[in-house]
């Protein structure tokens, strides 16, 4: 081809989470059956959706008005709904104005890196969560610039490490955070967020938070939304309906800014997000339909409330069994439904692997573990021995050997035998000398 037609950031592109979904069926199709661990779908794990919610879905279906564009920035009357919750809540003060949909939060996150001036960087958390971690790298054409979350620390962020890596990089624009995380499952206590919002008041940075999880913050862990300690800094949330209907299949997520009156350049750059979301005319009718009708819903906060004591259970659960194994390190996620797994010994990154049962897909994992990086050796090695299909921990910009895993399975003696199995194999892959 006479010009090369290939973006600078296409190498950054990479979504393990899904990426390691060819190799299990590969690894089904020879007769191994799957786990799935990998991927954060609560409805795909057997999770159902309240009748409620569906019925309100239900009785939508049958307006006309659903299925028409809406306006570009979301329905107005969500809006008008989502800025008066928010304001209630106290903090910053939104308008409807301030909010703008999308379609899922992975439409979002694309559209705010891609026409983010490209020398400007936002500084986001290791491990990093691929979609807004690949975006940024694609945007910037460089890898994504990380600070660190500590797990000696409960995954809280590094602050001495956000604040040297913002002075001494002058491209840094914003500093991410996602609360709860993903893939930790660490929440942030408000006095963490407010210090981060220091940072950026005092380097003149917006701060970009990542709110997916905020209504899956377990009993007992302390925290506050982004408008509440945000005060005259720029700052945009990340919210969406995916997690905690749970619908993510509806591609319904939203954003809210703060402060764009306070700061020209900010509200130019959100100004052109909503011109770019005019080219594509708007986002998705129907979910963005529903949300003032579910959310105001008498049954809403019952069924919040009882989904965040069901995964901190389930959270216990997991640390009961994996907690007891000396070789690796597991912290009580905090909030969100995902649990990370690091390693306390080197793992190998050649040699022999442990035995797998069945020689074709022996044969197979060999073949795959050429050149990978450990933790993603023994995701494979995992993957073939005894079908549990988890993301390698590098995989989420990160040098912690590790994966990551879900507390998303509903039936409670399959989940547990997981959880039984995961242990036993990952004794069985630290003592194995070939
Ligand atoms: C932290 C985080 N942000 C964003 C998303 C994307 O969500 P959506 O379904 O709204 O695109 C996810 C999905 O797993 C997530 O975990």
């Amino acid at each position: 081809m006479r010009r090369n037609i290939v973006h600078v950031g296409a190498d950054q592109l990479r979504y393990e989470i899904r990426e390691i979904v060819e190799r299990a069926h590969e690894i089904r199709k020879l007769g191994v059956p799957v786990t799935w661990e990998n991927i954060g779908d609560p409805v795909q794990k057997g999770e159902s959706v309240p009748e409620w919610i569906k019925a309100i879905v239900h009785e939508l279906v049958d307006k006309d008005a659903a299925y028409q564009y809406t306006d570009s920035a979301g329905s107005k009357a969500t809006r008008d709904f989502l800025a008066e919750q928010a304001n209630k809540q106290g903090g910053v003060n939104i308008r409807p104005e301030d909010i703008l949909f999308f379609n899922g939060l992975g439409d979002a996150v694309s559209t705010l890196f891609t026409h983010m001036r490209r020398e400007a960087r936002v500084l986001g958390p290791s491990p990093a969560y691929s979609t807004l971690s690949s975006a940024e790298a694609s945007h910037s054409g460089y890898e994504h610039f990380t600070y660190m979350l500590d797990p000696d620390n409960g995954w809280q962020p590094n602050l001495a490490d956000i604040k040297k890596k913002v002075r001494y990089n002058d491209s840094v624009a914003g500093i991410l955070l996602i609360n709860p995380d993903n893939p930790t499952g660490a929440v942030y206590p408000a006095s963490i967020l407010e210090e981060i919002v220091a940072i950026a008041r005092e380097e003149k940075l917006f701060v970009l938070a990542d709110e997916t999880y905020r209504n899956l913050v377990y009993p007992g862990s302390d925290t506050a939304p982004l408008s509440q300690v945000i005060g005259d800094v720029p700052g945009i949330s990340l919210r969406s309906i995916s997690k905690d209907f749970p619908w993510p299949g509806a591609r319904c997520g939203w954003m809210e800014v703060y402060n764009q009156d306070k700061n020209s350049t900010f509200r130019r750059y959100i100004a052109s997000l909503l011109d770019a979301k005019r080219l594509e005319v708007c986002s998705t009718t129907l979910p963005q339909m529903a949300i003032p009708k579910v959310m105001s819903h008498p049954q809403f906060a019952g069924h919040l409330a009882r989904r965040a004591e069901m995964f901190s259970k389930r959270a216990d659960e997991a640390m009961a069994i994996l907690g007891s194994v000396p070789e690796i390190s597991v912290v009580k996620p905090g909030g969100a439904f995902f649990l990370t797994v690091t390693f306390n010994i080197d793992l190998p990154s050649s040699g022999p692997l442990p035995p797998i049962a069945n020689n074709q897909v022996y044969r197979y994992v060999t073949e795959l573990v050429k050149d990978v990086p450990p933790d993603k050796r023994f995701v494979y090695w995992l993957l073939g021995a005894v079908g549990i299909c988890t993301v390698p921990l590098s995989g989420f910009c990160s040098s912690l050997p590790g994966f990551r895993s879900t507390l998303l399975e509903t039936d409670d003696a399959k989940r547990r035998r997981t959880y039984e199995t995961l242990a036993a194999a990952i004794r069985e892959y630290c003592s194995y000398q070939a």
